[in-house]
């Protein structure tokens, strides 16, 4: 089937389920309430939407771990409320697509049940060794997110591997029998008519043969043996050859450390490309190493060298995903801009990716400019990473420094519930919620924006519709000027007959207005702002700017 890449002129939006909308008065998200805000995302200029999990689930990852994948967890109303929502996005000519995370299932999963009793033919469909003879685990691998990556199973006598959770045990990709189950879910989903699918850590899932020690990596030890692993290229060629070619979809590939060179090998746009957009965490890492591991100072230039090396090295061979928040970093806002210029801040931040070459997806609640949560009680916590983190690390510090190390780090900083009213539960439920709701909704909400033209919510849906009108958002050159700054992005998107200069201010102080030689603002049109009085020759505090030229 000829694939039209219909992607490249979308805007995507990323639904995290539980904290969405509750419609069904049990606390907890549900598919009824994104029924509800269909025309809400559309009035965004949304035209897709990325589900994280929807799946029956035990929890322990937040619908990460997956006990079984032929059909939606109830409390999100199963497969009933799906259909209508998907029938419901496409009336819209909305897409829609899953979230697929193969590496791992629940250890609930009835594969896993039969597997750990050695039933075939699943005896092999996940990764267990013996204990070795010495005792020692069978290497010396780390969990992402509880300790060791080794846990033992009194039933079946031997250690599972798990890179991610204890119950999210790694599925054995070296298994035909494991592969056709994914090609199976693959079609389950297509055939219903889903448009494709984001991949969850799919870069993981070929380990190298014999399960070697690693002694590169100083943390996550493992990943060099297990991310871009040996047959990685070889069993995504094989989805794509036996499903996703029969259909017109589209996917994603999250993937951890991954450079634009190597992201290339897995989606350059030619017959060798085996899926068609990237996940990267380059841009993620301008405040921390490792994403959220070693905090540092937010630094704009690390941000603006990730956007740049991925917008000219993917430049006509590949295209770009392109994404500021997600389930999995804390806010934005409170990363990379100010909270004191939230409003403003919230504003370049968007403008800063929203015109570059790709396809943007807006996380919930990042169009209205949220917030991290800030809880006084770290028992609030309710993420599997967070809790270990903070039972394990960095026991040394006052507990004042480490309850601030959550604020900063956590993933649970972006997954309260979506700030819709400024009533009960910020207008998420009727009911006490699953999770603690950011105390600030009452400043922060959907419907408080609606009303005000000058919202953070009314600028993302001016620069989404501009972004569409404008053919040198899709196609045109991308350049940046004085790369060096620590206080000024700005670039130009050129076609013919139509450049476009963004310039967004990171500062809380007002700075001189930089105009790249070449550009003539006096003969342009300024078709985006933030601040309604402009001052001569000053960029004001976070201030952001589109300026366009037209033949
Ligand atoms: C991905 C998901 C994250 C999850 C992990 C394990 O990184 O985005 O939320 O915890 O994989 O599935």
């Amino acid at each position: 089937m000829e694939k039209t890449r219909w992607y490249k002129d979308m805007v995507f939006y990323q639904i995290w389920p539980r904290s969405f909308k509750d419609a069904d008065a049990d606390g907890m998200g549900d598919l009824w309430g994104v029924y509800e805000k269909l025309d809400y995302l559309q009035s965004l200029g949304v035209d897709g939407i990325w589900f994280s999990p929807l799946y029956p689930s035990p929890g322990a990852d937040c619908g990460y771990d997956i006990a079984d994948y032929m059909d939606i967890a109830p409390e999100f109303g199963g497969m009933e409320a799906f259909k209508k929502v998907l029938d419901g996005a496409h009336a819209r000519g909305m897409k829609l697509i899953m979230d697929l995370v193969v590496n791992h299932t629940s250890d609930e999963h009835a594969w896993f049940q039969k597997s750990r009793r050695r039933i075939e033919p699943y005896t092999d469909y996940y990764i267990w060794r013996p204990a070795r003879p010495d005792g020692k685990l069978p290497n010396n691998w780390d969990s992402c997110f509880e300790g060791k990556a080794w846990q033992f199973d009194e039933l079946r006598g031997e250690y599972y591997l798990h890179i991610f959770a204890v119950k999210q045990p790694d599925l054995n990709m070296d298994n035909p029998l494991v592969r056709e189950e994914v090609k199976k879910i693959l079609r389950f989903w297509l055939d219903l008519g889903v448009d494709g699918f984001r991949e969850d850590v799919i870069t993981y899932i070929s380990k190298k043969e014999g399960l070697p020690n690693d002694y590169l990596f100083p943390m996550n030890k493992g990943m060099l043996h297990y991310n871009h692993g040996p047959h990685i290229h070889e069993y995504l060629h094989e989805f794509k050859r036996d499903v996703l070619d029969h259909y017109d979809c589209m996917t994603l590939a999250e993937a951890p450390l991954v450079s634009p060179k190597r992201a290339l090998k897995y989606i350059a746009e030619d017959e060798t490309g085996q899926m068609d957009m990237m996940i990267q965490f380059q841009s993620q890492c301008a405040d921390c190493l490792f994403t959220d591991y070693l905090p540092m100072k937010f630094s704009l230039r690390r941000f603006k060298r990730a956007f740049s090396s991925w917008q000219k090295k993917l430049r006509g061979r590949a295209w770009n995903m392109l994404y500021l928040e997600n389930h999995d970093h804390p806010r934005v806002v409170s990363r990379y801009g100010s909270e004191k210029f939230w409003k403003q801040s919230a504003k370049t931040l968007a403008a800063s990716y929203l015109f570059l070459q790709g396809t943007p997806f807006v996380y919930q609640g990042q169009e209205l400019g949220m917030l991290n949560w800030r809880p006084e009680d770290p028992e609030l916590y309710e993420d599997v990473q967070t809790r270990w983190q903070y039972a394990h690390a960095a026991l040394n510090r006052s507990p004042e420094q480490r309850l601030h190390r959550l604020w900063r780090a956590s993933r649970d900083s972006a997954r309260t519930p979506m700030q819709w009213t400024d009533g009960e539960h910020a207008g998420f439920s009727t009911a006490s919620p699953w999770f603690s709701v950011n105390e600030n909704y009452k400043a922060i909400n959907a419907r408080q924006q609606e009303q005000d033209p000058d919202s953070i919510l009314n600028f993302y849906r001016r620069a989404i519709a501009l972004r569409k009108r404008l053919r040198a958002v899709r196609d045109g050159e991308y350049r940046e000027f004085f790369p060096l700054s620590g206080r000024l992005y700005c670039y130009s998107r050129e076609l013919p007959g139509q450049k476009l200069l963004v310039l967004c201010a990171y500062s809380e102080k007002p700075q001189k207005l930089r105009v790249p030689a070449g550009f003539d603002l006096s003969r342009a049109e300024l078709v985006l702002q933030n601040y309604a009085v402009l001052q001569p020759g000053v960029l004001q505090p976070y201030e952001t700017r589109v300026y366009l030229w037209e033949d």
